[in-house]
């Protein structure tokens, strides 16, 4: 009787699985405050996503790393058509087709030299000099072959400037992401180190938002929308989940959180010292992700979630 009241439930349709791809076939390296994850080349990557297809996986995201000794003040290399990112999109829209969604994070943070994920003038990001790489860098992946863009840079207008060259370049169809609600969070540690990206020099909280407010994230979800985003974003998730419920509410687009990877090494870490259990944990957080408002839940806890029955 309580399966036939329950108020909240999940589907594997709305799981979206981050991938770490490395710039060399043949490459895995395991990341090491998140078990269970690892960053791969491209080749290694095929037969991952297809084992995760058979689980009900459909909807990938892609984070790519350049090529050794590329990263410069202008992060040019993450418009690389040979890129990372862009070949692995060719090889998996080639190998699934319609099958897979497959979404690309757009930033330039693991591309620059100084890690920030735009331009720096004057010891500052600027934002509008920032645009036209990421615009180059969104129409590479898209020419690539990806279904949805999702720019997580955080810049004032990027939306509007990427569906614009999308749009001009004949692209009507890729949707794009936005990365809405975006916090300065101490949860992205391990995620650094995986796209290896965190900033030689001071941090994200010039662009990224500050974790005291709320009505900030519902403007930021406003200009999404007249930027003509196709879905929104609140990341991290659990320490957010009052913005989730409140963007849910002031918007009628679709909606992601992101349970990012510091929070996800905090659940493994208590499980690993048998602090907590798992399988409960997992889902718990999970439902409450849904509960607050989530259509789309990005989790690196998917596979193991639908593997072992979880939810
Ligand atoms: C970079 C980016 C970050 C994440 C996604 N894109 C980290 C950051 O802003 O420093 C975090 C993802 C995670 O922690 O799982 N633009
Ligand atoms: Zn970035």
């Amino acid at each position: 009787m309580r399966n036939l009241v329950a108020e909240t439930h999940i589907v594997p349709s709305q799981f979206v699985l981050p991938h770490f791809v490395l710039p060399t076939d043949g490459a895995e390296e395991p990341v090491s405050a998140m078990p269970g994850i690892a960053c791969m080349g491209v080749d290694r990557l095929l037969p991952q996503v297809e084992a995760d297809l058979a689980l009900g996986i459909r909807t990938v995201l892609l984070f790519g790393q350049p090529a050794p000794g590329t990263k410069a003040p202008d992060g040019q290399a993450a418009a690389d058509d040979e890129g990372a990112v862009q070949r692995a999109v060719a090889r998996l829209k080639d190998a699934f087709g319609d099958d897979l969604v497959v979404m690309t994070d757009v930033c330039l943070c693991a591309y620059t030299d100084h890690g920030h994920c735009g331009l720096i003038e004057g010891g500052e990001v600027d934002n509008d000099r920032s645009l036209r790489p990421l615009v180059e860098t969104a129409l590479s992946h898209a020419r690539a072959g990806a279904d949805v863009v999702a720019p997580s840079d955080m810049m004032d207008g990027r939306v509007g400037a990427i569906r614009d060259a999308l749009d001009a370049d004949g692209r009507q169809g890729v949707a794009i992401l936005a990365y809405t609600a975006k916090y300065a969070s101490a949860y992205y540690g391990p995620f650094r180190e995986a796209a290896d990206s965190a900033p030689s020099e001071g941090d994200r909280q010039g662009y990224q938002m500050d974790s005291r407010n709320v009505l900030e994230a519902i403007r930021e979800a406003e200009l999404d929308e007249q930027e003509s985003a196709d879905m929104l974003m609140v990341k991290p998730a659990l320490p957010y989940l009052d913005v989730i419920a409140a963007v849910r509410a002031a918007s009628a687009k679709p909606l992601a959180a992101y349970n990012v990877s510091g929070e996800y090494s905090a659940v493994k870490a208590a499980v690993e010292r048998g602090w907590l259990d798992e399988a409960r944990v997992v889902r718990e957080n999970l439902l409450a992700i849904a509960r607050a408002g989530a259509d789309v839940i990005i989790t690196y806890h998917c596979r193991d979630a639908l593997r072992e029955r979880w939810l």
